[in-house]
């Protein structure tokens, strides 16, 4: 049964899609904050200055705007996993380029994090095929279990987004954990499939203690993306293709 939030949530989401948005829309825009207006000071720490001379040196020198997404890269790690505006305006001045330019990749990449994001940031796909198999109900678990909604939990352990199709229909509904447990540099970003409400919430318990749930498939019955309950066709030895008896042509 979805807790009252979630569900108030959800048909916000359902009956004003243009004006609630998704999740991760509210991450597009930008509002002058204290920690996160141009006046803040921001520059590449003196480890990562040699980085910066590192990745610009893959492209021609008059094509530095191509660094753009490396660039954000580092900056984001940098930075505790998000990107304030004054840090994407370093990178513009990095690569030469009009502020606009940095802003306009990392609000296009859902990788790229414009808000504070929890040391678990969990991203719920909401792309047709797992959506016709649950991730409303998913994100509906997160939002009522965590109670919170485009702001890190007062923990700072978790936040909730969405992500467009991550290539793993096959076993949806899916989420993505970017973990920033071992630090931003540290990252990872791992799939968990074929989730039910009650097993994300199982999931997010066991990485408040701290483990290392398995990643992958949740369905016991299935071996990575293999059909649930094991093979219904292709059951025997694959017969080779039939040869021509060359000798008796
Ligand atoms: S639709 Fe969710 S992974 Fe493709």
């Amino acid at each position: 049964m979805l807790g009252r939030v979630a569900s108030k949530r959800l048909l916000e989401i359902r009956q004003y899609p243009q004006s609630s948005g998704s999740l991760s829309t509210a991450l597009n825009y930008h509002i002058d904050s204290p920690d996160n207006n141009p006046n803040v000071p921001w520059e590449f720490t003196d480890a990562n200055k040699p980085k910066v001379k590192e990745i610009l040196s893959h492209y021609p020198s008059n094509y530095k705007q191509s660094a753009v997404i490396p660039l954000l890269d580092l900056t984001q790690q940098q930075h505790g996993g998000w990107l304030p505006v004054s840090a994407m305006d370093a990178v513009a001045k990095v690569i030469e380029v009009a502020p606009i330019r940095v802003y306009e990749v990392a609000t296009f990449y859902s990788m790229f994090n414009r808000s504070k994001v929890g040391k678990y940031h969990l991203l719920v796909c909401g792309t047709t095929p797992c959506m016709i198999r649950g991730s409303r109900d998913i994100e509906a678990a997160l939002l009522d279990h965590l109670g919170v909604n485009e702001t890190v939990t007062k923990d700072g352990l978790f936040s909730i987004g969405e992500m467009e199709c991550m290539g793993c229909c096959v076993n949806a509904p899916m989420i993505t954990v970017a973990d920033y447990s071992n630090g931003s540099e540290g990252y990872t970003y791992n799939y968990y499939e074929d989730f039910t409400p009650k097993r994300v919430v199982e999931i997010v318990e066991a990485l408040r203690r701290g483990e290392k749930p398995p990643r992958g498939t949740q369905n016991s019955e299935r071996i990575n993306c293999g059909p649930a309950g094991g093979n219904t066709t292709l059951l025997g030895e694959p017969k080779p293709p039939p040869c021509r008896d060359l000798d008796a042509c």
